[in-house]
């Protein structure tokens, strides 16, 4: 009977996988999370909206119901259930995102129509901080919804939002029309009904809406004293239903509403992710309480500024030879970077070696060779990076490589099923519960194109050296070069982004090993952040060939001193691991930088480099991008060699790939695609192949 049962089990999740690798399409490989709230108006403003989207930025396939009855308290669910009583709107939001209603749905069908993952109950506002109204009816609703659920199901109490100050509800006289005395009420309640129900999880969005009051939002985070505002309100009830269901810090989550700024962004993202650390007490958002200076995209808004002079030592001497150049200035700017933005990275580790994983040399119906190599930066191989590498089999002797770090993991530069899943350890080690679907990038990275120009290209994920969030440095490569007694790096020492760098430069020691790889003429190239970390790897390693800065902005190719698009102050506040603390000084203060960033540009000759620009994405500051390519070009001078040979910017789509520095601006976002790596091909056709 029971050996029956399980294989019952066995052929139906069997089938469930099939059905759902058919209905999943590009999320085919991914478990789909299933939610379902079962509440009134207040779940519709949390669940409804953007909670997909959130999840969707994350390459994380969620179906989402909502069982809605206006005003609906927890009796009357009761009520609901002991009747069968198709009384709800079922909302149900797709794989695809898109919103169907069904009308007069029992809870028992919509229990049944899906094996959900996690269920939410919730109180109706007016009484929600009310405990005995949870005593009444709570057990019973438990009972009926646990006995319509798989085992597995994970049940949550919505901790619902006090309501604005000035709101004229009539509920909100059981709170003597208070708002703070209804949200403690709401929390305690909520505490209570846990305990009760034996319901773990809760979501925390009255919290969160009450942090997001102390913001310079205060309260205006309801669209009528009760229900949330559209965007903000909303936004922030489902980034935190996003970080407490998917245990993903949401700052950062690229997706926010059209229509809501930058700065309401980071405050609802905020609120969420210190709700969910502290459910129970309202966090003050300190930093939020005013509004960044507003984000300036107009030119003549831009200050005046003096830039340092790229070839003016410390001691205000001129350097005027190449010579001098690499041995005084070079070396001076080199320490400067280092120690007040990117941070000090340690030497290779004594221990790194490497190991072919595996090789197929029939990749890409016989196009390729590829191959996955680990580079060991430990004796016990516990850390190591995986590259990813293809090489053109219609090669003579070593070939050119183009290397770049991905953002979403080596299986999903292509479609390739050869392409090794990160294991489980790996997983954990990343942070994350799964992985984007396999060639989710495959866009960014024209793989046969590349083989077919008699290009090698390696790549590996960003996590395998550091994931990209701000856990303090307790995860990565960070804590294995800890001091005795060190707890996380000091103020100029690295932060995320020389750690991405220094991965590339110790993968360049296995290039040097690999006869198949001409170790000589190795392009590196990034998109965005990792345009940043390629900027700068380029600097800090010379036997890199040739560098390509993709879209990198703020911190990357773009002259700080302009701010425009993003600042200093807005890329330390958003993305608090990426450089060394030190670098926070400049924060509304980058005149008093003893660098910009033409220099980092300058620092790659007389290599050449490209840097690359998109009109709509504004954030990067595309003209301070030329700009600095430009400032450079007094270095390359020295060298005997053209910088950037234009004075100009060019115009949309006319690459300048006639100097050693290269610049285009393509029209469209922020990306990188087949036009950018077209130019880069013949821009390294130009340096890496000019002699073959
Ligand atoms: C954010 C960030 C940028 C970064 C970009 C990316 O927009 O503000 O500095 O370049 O993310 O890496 O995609």
């Amino acid at each position: 009977m029971k050996s029956m049962r399980l294989r019952c089990k066995f052929l139906l999740g069997t089938l469930f996988l099939l059905l759902s690798f058919f209905a999943g399409g590009a999320y085919a490989q991914q478990k789909v999370i299933k939610i379902l709230a079962i509440g009134n108006s207040f779940s519709q403003d949390a669940v409804e909206q953007y909670l997909h989207d959130l999840a969707d930025a994350e390459g994380i396939p969620v179906i989402i119901g909502d069982m809605f009855i206006g005003g609906c308290s927890l009796e009357r669910h009761v009520k609901n259930a002991r009747n069968n009583d198709p009384a709800y709107a079922y909302r149900k939001i797709g794989l695809d995102g898109k919103k169907v209603e069904q009308k007069n749905v029992t809870l028992e069908i919509a229990l049944a129509d899906e094996d959900w993952d996690y269920v939410s109950l919730q109180q109706a506002s007016s009484f929600s901080g009310m405990f005995e109204t949870y005593e009444a009816s709570l057990p019973e609703l438990v009972k009926y919804v646990k006995a319509r659920l798989p085992n597995k199901t994970e049940l949550m109490l919505h901790q619902t939002w006090a309501y604005a100050a000035n709101a004229t509800n009539s509920g909100f006289k059981n709170y003597g029309r208070d708002q703070l005395m209804m949200y403690h009420s709401i929390v305690d309640a909520v505490k209570k009904a846990s305990t009760l129900s034996k319901i773990k999880m809760i979501i925390p969005t009255g919290t969160a809406i009450q942090n997001a009051r102390t913001s310079f939002i205060g309260d205006h985070m309801n669209r009528d004293g009760y229900h949330l505002d559209l965007k903000i309100g909303r936004y922030t009830a489902a980034c935190t239903w996003f970080e407490k269901i998917f245990e993903r810090n949401v700052i950062g989550n690229p997706y926010y509403p059209k229509g809501m700024n930058y700065d309401q962004r980071e405050v609802a993202q905020k609120a969420a992710h210190e709700a969910v650390r502290h459910p129970n007490r309202i966090t003050e958002l300190t930093e939020l309480k005013t509004p960044a200076a507003r984000v300036n995209y107009d030119e003549s808004k831009v200050p005046d500024y003096t830039l340092p002079d790229v070839l003016t030592l410390g001691n205000g001497k001129k350097v005027t030879t190449a010579k001098e150049w690499l041995k005084k200035r070079r070396p001076e700017l080199i320490h400067l970077f280092e120690t007040q933005m990117y941070g000090k990275a340690p030497a290779h580790p004594k221990d790194l070696h490497f190991r072919v994983l595996t090789e197929d040399k029939n990749a890409l119906n016989g196009l390729a060779t590829r191959k996955e190599v680990a580079i060991y930066l430990t004796k016990d191989e516990k850390y190591f990076i995986t590259v990813l590498i293809y090489l053109p089999n219609q090669r003579q002797g070593a070939v050119p490589l183009f290397f770049g770090i991905n953002f979403k993991g080596n299986h999903a530069i292509h479609p390739d099923e050869g392409i090794t899943l990160p294991s489980e350890e790996k997983l954990a080690a990343y942070g994350r519960k799964r992985m984007f679907p396999r060639g989710n990038a495959a866009s960014r990275w024209p793989v046969e194109m590349l083989m077919e120009h008699g290009y090698g290209l390696a790549t590996f994920y960003r996590g395998d050296i550091d994931p990209d969030f701000d856990d303090a440095f307790r995860n990565g490569v960070h804590p294995l070069f800890y001091k005795k007694g060190q707890t996380r790096p000091a103020e100029d020492e690295w932060g995320t982004l020389a750690a991405w760098a220094w991965g590339m430069s110790c993968t360049m020691d296995y290039f040097e090993t690999d006869k198949d790889i001409d170790a000589k003429r190795v392009a590196i190239l990034g998109h965005s952040r990792l345009g940043k970390t390629t900027l700068w790897a380029g600097a800090i390693d010379p036997r890199f060939a040739l560098v390509i800065s993709n879209n990198s902005g703020c911190g990357g190719a773009a002259l700080s001193r302009r701010k425009v698009g993003e600042t200093v102050r807005a890329v330390n506040r958003q993305f608090t691991h990426w450089f060394c603390r030190n670098f926070w000084q400049y924060n509304d203060k980058e005149e008093k930088l003893p660098i910009d960033q033409h220099e980092l540009i300058a620092l790659i000759a007389p290599r050449p480099v490209y840097i690359a620009s998109a009109e709509e994405d504004r954030w990067a500051d595309p003209k301070g991008e030329f700009l600095s390519g430009l400032y450079a070009s007094p270095v390359y001078e020295l060298f005997g060699l053209p910088g950037l040979p234009v004075k100009e910017m060019p115009i949309v789509n006319q690459p300048v790939l006639s100097g050693t520095i290269g610049y285009h601006i393509r029209s469209g976002q922020h990306d990188i695609n087949l036009y950018d790596w077209t130019q880069y091909v013949k821009f390294a056709d130009k340096h890496l192949k000019k002699d073959k």
